[in-house]
């Protein structure tokens, strides 16, 4: 079982956005006995509140299905638990290696640093573009889920 934690910021937009994306292609590929998906956030800001209306308004109309989701805040204990720690910007890597102290197994990556356009998922809750932010995850979530796929021993 691999165990994948994507990070971002509040931990109500892009994350939470990521794994129901990265779930529904795990899902579709019939691998849900192999990949466990969970996420968390790198500031203590909305910790409690469940995902933002308007993340959750785009997966709706996208047709991912999501549940009660609560925001948390990554901790060291995610670091020794999950095998990939999956980012969705540069400032979100230094705000985690703050947190969690090191990356000695490098763990720690950025989603779109595994797709052929290697960039930061722009932040939605400041941007306002959730349909950008759909488009970028999932081609970051299904780069990353190639990669599993290859790396597979
Ligand atoms: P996220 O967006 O990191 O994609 O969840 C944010 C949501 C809330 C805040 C910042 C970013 N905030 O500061 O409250």
């Amino acid at each position: 079982m691999k165990k994948v934690l994507f990070v971002c910021l509040g931990n109500i937009c892009r994350s939470p956005m990521a794994k129901y994306i990265f779930k529904d292609l795990i899902k579709k590929n019939n691998l849900e006995n192999q990949i466990m998906v969970d996420s968390a956030a790198t500031s203590s800001e909305e910790v409690g509140n469940g995902i933002y209306r308007h993340a959750a308004a785009k997966l709706r109309e996208k047709g991912i299905e999501f549940d009660n989701h609560r925001a948390r805040q990554i901790t060291p204990q995610d670091y020794e638990k999950y095998d990939y720690i999956i980012a969705m910007e540069d400032r979100n890597i230094s705000n985690i290696l703050r947190i969690v102290k090191h990356d000695s197994e490098n763990k720690i990556h950025r989603i779109l640093d595994y797709s052929n356009s290697p960039r930061d998922i722009s932040d939605p809750w400041y941007t306002g573009d959730f349909e950008t932010a759909y488009n970028d995850i999932l081609e970051g979530a299904t780069a990353f889920l190639g990669y599993l796929l290859n790396s597979r021993k």
